[in-house]
């Protein structure tokens, strides 16, 4: 379980979420996204979306921070708070590429922020992604 991260510490995530969005690629979209990663032990490791010519080769900020993360902290890291913001005065609430990526290093009770239709959205990482795939869940491999 994590220890209940504070309202500052989440705005200063978000803070930088945003300054990471200034430094998106995005001249297909003009979506300019940032994203900013809580680390258990304490490091901020932030990603902006980059995008390409050919479409589908795009990064989402989402990815980008975290590809970035295990690059510079190693396969152990754990998330314990996501923020995404954008430049676009637009929802955007990390997208399920993304959010399955995430699985792989996030706690279930991991605080993600983001901008939703309603206004700044918390939510636990458990309620985003309440069914992910998981080839270490028991019951998969118990099947064979
Ligand atoms: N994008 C993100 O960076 N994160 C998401 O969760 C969804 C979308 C980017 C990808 C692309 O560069 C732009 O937003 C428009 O889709």
């Amino acid at each position: 379980m994590l220890t209940s991260i504070s309202d500052e510490s989440l705005d200063s995530l978000l803070n930088q979420a945003t300054h990471s969005a200034k430094m998106s690629y995005s001249p297909y979209s003009g979506f300019k996204v940032g994203a900013a990663l809580l680390l258990r032990d304490g490091h901020i490791v932030t990603g902006t979306n980059v995008e390409n010519a050919s479409f589908g080769l795009t990064i989402c900020a989402t990815r980008s921070a975290l590809v970035r993360a295990v690059s510079e902290f190693g396969p152990g890291i754990r998330i314990d708070a996501v923020a995404v913001a954008n430049l676009n005065e637009a929802a955007s609430p990390p997208c399920g590429a993304c959010r399955q990526m995430l699985a792989e290093f996030a706690a279930p009770d991991a605080f993600v922020i983001f901008p939703a239709a309603a206004g700044m959205t918390t939510m636990r990482f458990d309620e985003i992604l309440p069914l992910g795939f998981d080839m270490k869940l028991k019951s998969h491999t118990e099947r064979g």
